[in-house]
């Protein structure tokens, strides 16, 4: 059995000190979001509840969707490189960035290249890169046992009021090829993307532009589990593929208290195995819980194939 602990969206806090020259980008949007709203509902001690939870169950392995930061700033990079080490080895955490690690351009090496340890593949396919910037280390291919996680980064330097990703044409048709080698391999495959797959799944302002593209790309090559954020809610969908059914899923961010229209943090604990030549795989949602300040199982369930 694999069991792998999804979460996303940490959005690290305290924001580092900015100067002005700082500010002079679409990071004074952010800054000002930050301050106004963000700050009063991302707390350190319930990020840290979720990640002694995860600690405590030990799963082989942890997928992490992005939006680890707030505002792309070096400093922030920084923070959350010392972070990431504190809660774990990079080949115990697959990172995939997400809009908020890319809010402004910035060149690799102040920024991305600080976590790239997470991002490096170790399986080495056609059309996927063991390392690598931005532009060319997706998607990467980590093997654990008999199954295949596939990183892309739909992260983009989005336009001022935008929240958007784009996976581009490129990184689309290496995914096919990478999804079909690693089904004739025997391979359960998770794709670990930041913004949700389908089209409809997020507003436009916030969607990604080729989700049409990609649920072509699912259909047509198949894959077991598509792991998501970026909605900071709990979400479930179903995409009938050449392979069978594939499940998708989103979890709320990892750091957030309940508000009126968001779920408290969560995580999803993924237990994989094979029985009787079928994957089964058992889910089991841990979220926090306001009233006793600890995590809780709120559902368990099976997934249909
Ligand atoms: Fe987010
Ligand atoms: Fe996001």
């Amino acid at each position: 059995m694999f069991t792998l602990a999804h979460l996303s969206d940490v959005h690290l806090s305290p924001l580092p000190s900015v100067s002005l020259p700082d500010l002079l980008s679409k990071r004074f949007i952010g800054y000002l979001s930050w301050h106004l709203r963000r700050k009063s509902i991302h707390e350190n001690a319930i990020l840290q509840a979720v990640i002694n939870d995860i600690k405590t169950r030990a799963p082989d392995h942890v997928a992490l969707t992005g939006d680890l930061v707030n505002i792309s700033l070096v400093k922030e990079f920084d923070q959350a490189a010392d972070w990431l080490s504190s809660f774990g080895a990079p080949d115990w955490i697959s990172f995939v960035p997400g809009n908020h690690d890319t809010y402004v351009k910035l060149p690799w090496e102040p920024g991305l290249a600080k976590w790239s340890g997470h991002m490096t593949g170790d399986l080495n396919m056609p059309s996927t890169r063991l390392s690598g910037n931005i532009s060319m280390a997706f998607p990467y291919v980590r093997q654990r046992k008999n199954i295949a996680l596939v990183g892309l980064s739909s992260a983009i330097n989005a336009r001022w009021n935008k929240a958007g990703g784009t996976l581009g044409t490129r990184q689309l048709e290496a995914l096919e090829q990478t999804l079909i080698n690693l089904h004739q391999r025997g391979f359960y495959r998770i794709i670990m993307i930041h913004h949700p797959p389908l089209p409809g799944q997020a507003i436009d302002r916030k969607a990604l532009s080729d989700a049409s593209e990609l649920k072509q790309v699912l259909q047509t090559a198949g894959a077991e589990l598509v792991l998501h954020g970026h909605n900071h809610k709990d979400m479930h969908a179903r995409l009938e593929t050449a392979t069978g059914m594939a499940h998708i899923f989103g979890v709320p961010s990892a750091s957030v208290k309940k508000t009126s229209n968001k779920p408290a943090a969560a995580w999803y604990q993924y237990q994989i195995r094979r029985n009787k030549g079928e994957w089964q795989t058992d889910i089991e949602i841990r979220s926090f819980d306001d009233h006793s300040g600890s995590m809780i199982t709120t559902s368990k369930f099976s997934l249909d194939v």
